[in-house]
């Protein structure tokens, strides 16, 4: 679990001004947002186009486009879980239907009880023990449902 700051405009200029003279400030600005606040939200559109003299479509586009933006806060814990060959060629497929269903979510979305988000990744380096997982940033290995459930403190 992670403690975000909620979402705070000033301190989202802060942030703004911390990257802007980069080259290519788009990405870091989401990047640093994301770690502040646990998403960026679309409130974050007009501020980083003005800074950036861009288009809020260009930044709509960027934020949009890259799946590692949230555009809503997450839940209150994150579950990455390995879509790669590796972890594929062991179950995982079909592990990830059995835990989207019991969760009743689809990939990139949040119980409505606000407590766990999905999330696809792409190999984690853990393809020997597949399928894998980042369960709040701690890597897991040889997952299925009941070790999630463990690992959430969920009953079901
Ligand atoms: S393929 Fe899943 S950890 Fe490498």
């Amino acid at each position: 679990m992670t403690a975000y700051e909620p979402w705070n405009a000033e301190r989202a200029s802060q942030i703004i001004a911390e990257h802007a003279a980069l080259e290519g400030a788009t990405l870091p600005i989401m990047h640093a947002m994301q770690e502040a606040f646990g998403h960026v939200p679309d409130a974050a559109v007009p501020m980083i186009a003005d800074a950036l003299n861009l288009s809020r479509a260009e930044i709509h586009g960027c934020l949009t486009f890259y799946h590692d933006f949230r555009r809503q806060p997450a839940g209150r814990h994150v579950v990455k879980l390995c879509r790669a060959e590796a972890c594929q060629s062991v179950g995982a497929d079909a592990l990830h239907a059995d835990i989207k269903r019991e969760l009743n979510v689809d990939w990139h979305e949040t119980t409505a009880d606000g407590e766990v988000t999905i999330e696809p990744v792409f190999c984690l380096g853990l393809c020997t023990c597949g399928p894998a997982a980042l369960i709040d940033g701690k890597p897991v290995g040889a997952l299925d449902v009941g070790k999630l459930r463990a690992a959430l403190g969920r009953s079901h």
